[in-house]
């Protein structure tokens, strides 16, 4: 049975704090971009002139976005189906890309699986299934965005990350473990590949309200109690998670490469497994 397919919506009175033209002539490829925090990711990028393509593996899901996207940016988004796993459905997305924009300046790798379980419950296959979309996914979407393009040109590549292996978080071992693998590779990937002139940065999201991890994650917990546990007492939106990836996206973030952006409100800091 097919599964029901969500529709995402943009953002509603849009306020710019950066100059709307600030990505102009720039291109970004977004895993994940067809839902949550990586499709708030994208409208940020398109509102500041930025054209996109967003990949996934459900092209219904894709299109649906890329058109709610660009009605309501007026910038040019197309859908690019894709299993991060596999490396010859990236090189043909990559290349469509290259073929429909002529360029790529952006990478954002958003495309992540995620389900909770005890590492106890946790078979052979969920376990390998996570690192496989995680990990391997992330390398091999930046792989072929830097050997047919980023090599040549410089460019920006973002990791979408989390905080669930700062301080081992229940029923995410998991993904705890594909996100440390990500931050690691992201050291590696700027070490090497600055001098080519491509920044590496992992932005890692706190709880983000109306996002499937949130949902997943706090268990039914409410917002107010969710509130008091985060220093700053607010949670945190994908409209937040899409403009700071458009700061590092910008030459503002120029000496930021290398490291992780954990966009949480302070939350990791002050709480544990209690
Ligand atoms: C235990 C599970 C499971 C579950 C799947 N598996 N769901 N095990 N509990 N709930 C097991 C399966 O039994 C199987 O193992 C193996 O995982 C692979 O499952 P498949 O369905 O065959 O794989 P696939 O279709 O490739 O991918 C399944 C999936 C994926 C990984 C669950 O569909 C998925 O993650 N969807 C959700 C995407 C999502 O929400 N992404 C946002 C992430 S947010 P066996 O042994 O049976 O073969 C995020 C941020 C977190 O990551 C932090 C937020 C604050």
């Amino acid at each position: 049975m097919a599964s029901k397919v969500v529709t995402e919506t943009c953002l509603e009175d849009y306020r710019y704090s950066f100059r709307s033209d600030i990505l102009s002539g720039k291109v970004a490829f977004i895993t994940g971009g067809g839902s949550g925090i990586c499709f708030t990711i994208a409208e940020v990028f398109m509102r500041h002139g930025c054209r996109t393509v967003i990949v996934g593996r459900n092209m219904e899901k894709l299109k649906k976005s890329s058109e709610t996207l660009t009605k309501a940016t007026g910038v040019k988004c197309f859908p690019a189906q894709a299993d991060v796993r596999k490396p010859l459905e990236v090189i043909a997305a990559v290349e469509k890309c290259l073929q429909e924009f002529g360029r790529l300046d952006i990478v954002v790798n958003g495309a992540a699986g995620n389900f909770l379980c005890p590492l106890e419950d946790m078979s052979f296959n969920a376990f390998k299934t996570i690192q496989e979309i995680d990990i391997l996914g992330t390398y091999n979407v930046s792989k072929v965005a830097f050997d047919k393009y980023l090599k040549d040109h410089g460019g920006v590549i973002i990791h979408i990350t989390a905080l669930l292996h700062l301080r081992g978080t229940l029923l995410q071992a998991h993904v705890g473990v594909a996100k440390a693998g990500i931050e690691t590779l992201s050291k590696h990937q700027a070490v090497e590949w600055g001098p080519k002139g491509v920044r590496v940065m992992c932005v890692a999201p706190g709880p983000v309200e109306a996002t499937e991890g949130y949902n997943r994650l706090t268990m039914g917990v409410s917002a107010d109690q969710i509130r008091q546990i985060i220093p700053i007492g607010q949670i945190g939106t994908r409209q937040e998670m899409g403009e700071i990836c458009l700061f590092l996206a910008t030459d503002m973030a120029g000496q930021l490469t290398g490291s992780t952006i954990y966009a949480d409100g302070g939350i990791w800091m002050a709480n544990g497994n209690e």
